[in-house]
């Protein structure tokens, strides 16, 4: 399955909902770049960043940060970057058992042959504050206004990029998630899959 939308959407949530209903593994592709982006920030070449990424690089507890959200976006613009993450992402997809992915380029490009795809969405606004309720126990000086700058800067970016932009694939299911709680969204994403699963599963 197919997960994309803009910045705090909910992909992340919804994803590992959706997986842990179906039993299928999950991967938060974004936290590839962000991963990348934090080498490229600690003083490391993008290409050989994203080249020597290690399971381990993932697990890092300092990746969900403003700043690496904006590295993660930059360094996501450059096609060879994109190129060496693609192989890793795709043999995921494949795994027995079935996958959830969730990114921008997920139903476009990574897996344009997912069985469900979804694009979930919400207001600037509804996105902004959720990103900042996430992140204020950590940066207690971030306010809404920042927050809803630094996605906006993002989602440019990432929409208007040569390289895989985000945009929802024609197939795709779209989800705006601006008037559902965290319940309601699971609840509507679980039945997209449901829909396109083959009678027997
Ligand atoms: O959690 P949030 O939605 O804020 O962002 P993320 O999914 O962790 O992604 C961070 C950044 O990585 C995005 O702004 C994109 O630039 C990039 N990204 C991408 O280009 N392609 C993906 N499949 C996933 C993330």
């Amino acid at each position: 399955m197919a997960i994309d939308g803009p910045a705090a959407a909910g992909k992340g949530t919804i994803s590992k909902a959706v997986a842990a209903h179906f039993g299928f593994a999950h991967l938060d592709t974004g936290l590839i770049y962000r991963a990348t982006g934090r080498r490229v920030l600690d003083g490391e070449d993008p290409l050989q960043a994203a080249r020597a990424l290690v399971p381990a690089d993932l697990a890092r507890g300092d990746l969900r940060t403003p700043e690496v959200a904006q590295a993660a976006s930059r360094v996501a613009a450059l096609p060879e970057v994109r190129a060496a993450l693609v192989n890793f992402q795709r043999e995921f997809a494949r795994r027995a058992g079935g996958a959830v992915l969730d990114g921008r380029d997920i139903g476009t490009v990574i897996c344009p042959d997912a069985e469900a795809k979804l694009f979930v969405t919400a207001s600037d606004e509804v996105r902004a504050a959720r990103r900042l309720a996430e992140l204020a126990p950590r940066f207690p000086d971030l306010t809404l206004a920042k927050v809803l700058d630094d996605l906006r800067a993002r989602d440019a970016r990432d929409a208007e990029r040569e390289a895989a932009p985000m945009r929802p694939a024609k197939d795709a299911v779209q989800l705006d998630t601006s008037k559902m709680d965290i319940g309601e969204a699971v609840a509507a994403a679980i039945r997209v899959v449901q829909d396109r699963l083959p009678p027997s599963a």
